[in-house]
């Protein structure tokens, strides 16, 4: 993240977890953003899509939930959605509806002063809804997965309350700062690209890794190698050590409604629970991935549908909305980040 935030926001950041922007939404985008999202089906749940063939992620919940997985798909993927139901009443991925006039806002408001880099992938947008009945998601981070196959430890969460996340109505979020617990991101996606650029077949005439064209038995063997597996005993330990001795670490943030806060949702976070009987938690993030010399190129769909096709230029301040995913081959080398 050195590289990516400008140096006090980097001790912010590195210290406390978050970084204030000083941004607000004003609030007719609020409403706006909120009217929407209301005529969205209830119950409308994207979270178990990303358990489909996802072995690590299952691996994660523990081993039974991965042996279900592979001799009971379809109980499994019950448990996976009644389980996320629980948490959510609505948990909405990539709408975009919202995404480029929210980063356009920010971009008027100084939010490249935050920055190092040059570009941002302002990758898909998120809409969390829940109620007091819901339970708030424990201890986690949000480990990389390949259905979005370009993340690292140093994605950042735009994340705006759309309603006031305080003392008297919960729900803040709380997160370990990295000073405190690092966890490791990029060695995945370097693994990734040695692992799949053996294949002449996954690349294009750039030499890129093409992610749609890696067949399900090429992933799985690299679910399977050594690397990877070692990757997830990592990710495993580092879980428990969160949940049983940094438990009391955890920063908390006061969010008012509109109010824009950044924070990387691969270091351990939680929610707290809602409080409020007459009002429901809404929360609306959008995922930014930082662009690394790294020959992988981007997914173009997410569950069918286009995504990473919005480039934050913080140079010239402005969002380019591709009908395509960002073509990362394209950008000069000097404005990547070195993964290492
Ligand atoms: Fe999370």
């Amino acid at each position: 993240m050195l590289n990516i935030l400008k140096d006090h926001h980097f001790i912010e950041y590195y210290t406390t977890g978050f970084v204030e922007t000083g941004i607000f939404l004003p609030d007719s985008l609020v409403e706006e953003i909120k009217q929407y999202y209301q005529t969205l089906a209830v119950g409308r749940n994207d979270f178990p899509k990303f358990f489909v063939n996802n072995e690590h992620l299952a691996f994660l919940e523990g081993q039974i939930l991965g042996t279900l997985f592979k001799l009971f798909p379809k109980l499994a993927k019950k448990m996976v959605k009644s389980l996320y139901d629980k948490t959510y009443t609505k948990a909405i991925y990539h709408e975009q509806v919202f995404l480029e006039k929210v980063c356009k806002h920010l971009l008027a408001n100084g939010f490249q002063k935050i920055f190092k880099t040059r570009y941002l992938l302002a990758s898909y947008d998120m809409y969390l809804r829940s109620n007091t009945t819901h339970t708030a998601a424990g201890i986690h981070s949000d480990m990389p997965n390949f259905h979005h196959f370009y993340e690292t430890e140093n994605d950042l969460s735009i994340y705006i309350p759309l309603i006031d996340l305080n003392e008297e109505n919960g729900g803040r979020i709380t997160v370990l700062p990295e000073s405190q617990l690092k966890v490791p991101g990029n060695i995945v996606l370097a693994l990734m690209e040695q692992h799949f650029s053996k294949d002449a077949n996954h690349l294009d005439e750039n030499g890129y890794i093409v992610p749609e064209s890696i067949r399900p038995d090429a992933l799985n063997a690299f679910i399977k190698s050594k690397p990877f597996q070692e990757i997830m005993a990592c990710y495993k330990s580092l879980t428990h050590l969160a949940k049983h001795h940094y438990a009391g670490n955890f920063e908390k943030s006061q969010e008012e409604q509109g109010k824009v806060l950044l924070w990387n949702n691969k270091n351990f976070h939680a929610a707290e629970g809602w409080k409020r009987e007459d009002q429901d938690r809404e929360v609306y993030v959008i995922r930014l991935f930082p662009l690394y010399d790294t020959k992988i190129k981007l997914k173009e769909s997410l569950h069918g549908k286009l995504f990473n096709n919005h480039l934050i230029d913080f140079e010239t301040g402005e969002i380019h909305k591709f009908d395509h995913q960002v073509d990362v081959s394209q950008l000069p080398k000097q404005d990547k980040l070195a993964l290492a």
